[in-house]
């Protein structure tokens, strides 16, 4: 039931409110002064209030602004009843908030009038906030919805890649099988080769050595094959260590590159980043690009989310290996180029990604960035690569991204990230130059 609240603190006239207000149907609550009305308001939350002006202690006026500045009661309509010669005082409270006044001596159908205005006021007002809050609800609902949506995307660049990366590891795994097949091989040569040797040293202690022995001992030297063994086996150890040395950085690049439980912004090494990337997203270009890195050894640490980061990255590469693939077919005779330089500019991290791929159509610049929208075919892409690319560098770190392209020449794409948290402590510093190196990938 609408309940209203006259406040007032001659008996008669707040009787005489009270009247009108249940004539209308409503439950009428009656306060004789300020502090009992703001006590009424915030236990029983009234629809209008009726608000006499003049009271002794706490006036009306008081008691509408302090209505207006509490956050629970600020939406109350509140009548102004007053005196008709206080035009100020009526001025003052419209001001201060007051939804309208009515003046003392009033007609009951008048007054009567005004309060169905206010509560037809106030139902607008609730039904606003009750939209309100269900639009707030759904919009939770839709934010939590796009981070399913980009969790399951990031498992699924995972899943994509682990094929790939289970072929990058597979191939110095096997050259490291075969070299250490060889070894087992040339040790079991060398041990036979031993024991003739020892035979020999035997038979010269006892000063017996025959013709025989030496030509068994000349015919096991050549079985054993000892020149090419001197030269191979130093080079098979040499190449199993660099195959060792390679899944190490594949498997540590993969567990850089998901980073598991870093959901919150930390100092980023972005050229270690990238460079983990490209390497655990090697497969995905190899065949069609070589890949260039030109990286800053002086870049600060960058405060972002490295693993929504590392999205970024991948997401470029795939997109410039797909491109130069368009371009140089499926021979892996003819290569493109995929640079990937990192600089910084001021309180800017600048990260540029380029490649010698087809360039953007003029009539998709506008689009490229758009949900769904590619121009792949189905299984090669769903067009959310340079959307997710974008909310990341965009809405999660403040940054921007944007291209140069040129058709049939390539596509650069620019990322700019605040090196500092706009938000967080002072951070960064310039890194250790021994990892940063520029070079090949
Ligand atoms: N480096 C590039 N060179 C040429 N065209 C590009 C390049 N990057 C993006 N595009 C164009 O922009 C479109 C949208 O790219 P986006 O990465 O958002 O989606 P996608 O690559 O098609 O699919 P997904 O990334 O979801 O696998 C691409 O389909 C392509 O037409
Ligand atoms: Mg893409």
């Amino acid at each position: 039931m609408t309940k209203v609240l006259v406040v007032d603190d001659m008996p008669d006239m707040a009787k005489l409110l009270a009247n009108t207000v249940e004539g209308q149907g409503y439950e009428a609550l009656v306060a004789s002064n300020g502090r009992e009305a703001l006590d009424i308001t915030t236990t029983q939350c009234p629809d209008v209030i009726l608000l006499d002006i003049m009271m002794p202690g706490m006036d009306g006026l008081e008691v509408l602004r302090r209505l207006k500045t509490d956050a629970r009661t600020r939406a109350i309509p509140v009548i102004l009843v007053t005196a008709k010669d206080l035009s100020q005082d009526i001025i003052a409270g419209l001001d201060a908030g007051a939804h309208d006044y009515v003046s003392k001596p009033f007609e009951s159908a008048v007054l009567a009038a005004r309060l169905r205005s206010a509560v037809r006021a106030k139902r607008a007002h609730d039904t606003i906030e009750r939209l309100n809050g269900e639009l707030r609800a759904e919009l939770i609902q839709r934010e939590r919805m796009e981070m399913e949506l980009a969790q399951a995307q990031k498992l699924e660049a995972i899943g994509q890649l682990a094929a790939g990366i289970a072929h990058e590891i597979n191939t110095p795994s096997q050259y490291i099988a075969d070299n250490t097949r060889f070894l087992k091989e040339a040790f079991d040569g060398f041990n036979k080769l031993l024991g003739t040797f020892g035979r020999l040293l035997e038979a010269s202690k006892n000063m017996a050595v025959t013709d025989d022995l030496l030509r068994e001992v000349e015919a096991a030297v050549r079985r054993a094959d000892v020149d090419y063994l001197i030269e191979e086996i130093p080079k098979a150890i040499q190449q199993s260590l660099e195959g060792m040395d390679r899944v190490v950085t594949i498997v540590r690049a993969m567990r850089e590159f998901s980073h598991p439980g870093s959901e919150q912004k930390q100092a980023t090494d972005l050229n270690r980043a990238i460079q983990n990337t490209l390497t655990v997203s090697r497969n995905e270009w190899k065949y069609v690009a070589d890949v260039v890195t030109d990286f800053d050894p002086n870049l600060p640490l960058v405060w972002c989310l490295p693993s929504d980061f590392n999205r970024v990255i991948l997401n470029l590469v795939v997109n410039a290996a797909q491109a130069i693939a368009d371009v140089v077919g499926d021979s892996s005779q003819r290569k493109g180029t995929i640079t990937v330089r990192t600089d910084s500019e001021g309180d800017w991290a600048k990260i540029r990604i380029e490649d010698t791929g087809t360039g953007i159509p003029e009539e998709i610049r506008s689009k490229v960035f758009d949900h769904f929208f590619t121009t792949k075919d189905v299984g090669k892409g769903t067009g959310q690569g340079l959307t997710i690319a974008q909310s990341i560098v965009v809405e999660k770190h403040g940054g921007t991204i944007t291209f140069e392209t040129e058709v049939g020449k390539g596509t650069a794409f620019l990322i700019r990230l605040p090196i500092a948290d706009p938000t967080g402590p002072e951070q960064g510093g310039p890194l250790e130059e021994a990892e940063l190196a520029c070079g090949c990938v």
